[in-house]
């Protein structure tokens, strides 16, 4: 790769970005998807509701696209998500216990063989955990009980041995209860052989405010024998931007590649989009945005050579 993942492939790594396959054929987005990044991860076209809208139909055509794209330019793939509360189909919510436990095992296993041996990374179970630390009270939780968590990675591990197994968070960036919360279930599940592989933080940081401990709390994890990864990064501000705001945000990208580099168990950084003309931000957070690399004209922040400067680049 050359680019931002040609950086990080230097120290075997990886620099990621999430990819909307709608999006391709804007300005310079496909050039820049082929050219800057050595993992992809899809923005939406994998999550449940795209995969399985109706219960046995599965509709593969952009999770196809995404994949082989990735393929053709030698980029490694990030499975996102198979166990999630948000963009689940109403179908999944309306089945009763014994059923819903079976309708996970089977989207995952169906989801995962078809990709066998080509996603590197998987989440298994995203965002399970409230702020405080205790489980999200999710239809998953509800229906399911604690147990649906470690259910889902036996499932995953059963389906692709290959693959590695993610749980993966936001807000869990610094060290607070809800990190510790997933460090102490992730420790557990090595204690227990529950097969995990790695804990992602998605970092949706706001600029001035990366995590002073983001290292220190990557490495504890790493110390538990897990790969660690940044998942989906991204530092928003209020718009419009300015040169001191966007100064800020330079040198947050950099302290936030650094605190990755840092720990030899964190596997890579994966951007949460490419231009700040598309991005969940301004629908979420109204006000906010201009988070990402490229500008809304493609042209590259200062933001990109400090996410260069924090791997060790100049
Ligand atoms: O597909 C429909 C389309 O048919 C419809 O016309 C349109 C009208 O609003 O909506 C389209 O769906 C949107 C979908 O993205 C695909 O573009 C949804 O409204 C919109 O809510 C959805 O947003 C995604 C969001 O996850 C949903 O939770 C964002 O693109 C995506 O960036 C965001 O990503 C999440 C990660 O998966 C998990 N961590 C947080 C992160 C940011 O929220």
């Amino acid at each position: 790769a050359s680019g931002l993942g040609g950086v990080a492939e230097a120290s075997g790594r990886y620099v990621g970005t999430a990819v909307d396959p709608g999006r391709v054929n804007d300005g310079s987005y496909g050039t820049i998807l082929d050219t800057e990044f050595n993992s992809v991860t899809a923005e939406n076209a994998m999550k449940w509701d795209a995969l399985q809208p109706s219960q046995g139909q599965y509709n593969w055509t952009n999770a196809d696209t995404v994949m082989r794209r990735a393929e053709a330019n030698g980029q490694m793939v990030r499975g996102h998500t198979l166990v999630w509360h948000s963009q689940t189909p109403q179908w999944v919510q309306n089945l009763s216990t014994t059923q819903l436990r079976q309708a996970m095992v089977d989207h995952i296993t169906t989801v995962m063989t078809r990709y066998k041996g080509r996603i590197a990374h998987w989440d298994v179970v995203n965002e399970a955990f409230n702020d405080d630390g205790s489980r999200r009270q999710s239809f998953w939780q509800q229906k399911l009980g604690d147990s649906y968590i470690a259910d889902a990675f036996r499932a995953a591990r059963a389906a692709d041995p290959s693959a590695k197994l993610y749980i993966n968070d936001y807000s869990t960036d610094a060290i607070n209860s809800k990190s510790t919360a997933i460090y102490n279930l992730v420790s557990q599940f090595k204690q227990q052989g529950v097969p995990i592989d790695g804990v992602g933080f998605q970092a949706h940081l706001i600029i001035n405010q990366v995590p002073s401990n983001f290292q220190q709390n990557l490495q504890r994890f790493a110390d538990l024998g897990l790969d660690v990864a940044i998942t989906e990064l991204d530092i928003r501000m209020q718009t419009p931007p300015d040169a001191a705001k966007l100064a800020t945000q330079k040198s947050d990208y950099q302290k936030s590649f650094a605190a990755c580099w840092a720990v030899t168990r964190c596997k890579g950084v994966t951007i949460w989009g490419i231009t700040d003309k598309f991005s969940w931000i301004p629908d979420v957070f109204p006000g906010q945005g201009a988070a990402l690399l490229w500008n809304e004209s493609y042209q590259k922040k200062s933001a990109y050579d400090g996410s260069v400067a924090g791997m060790g680049g100049t």
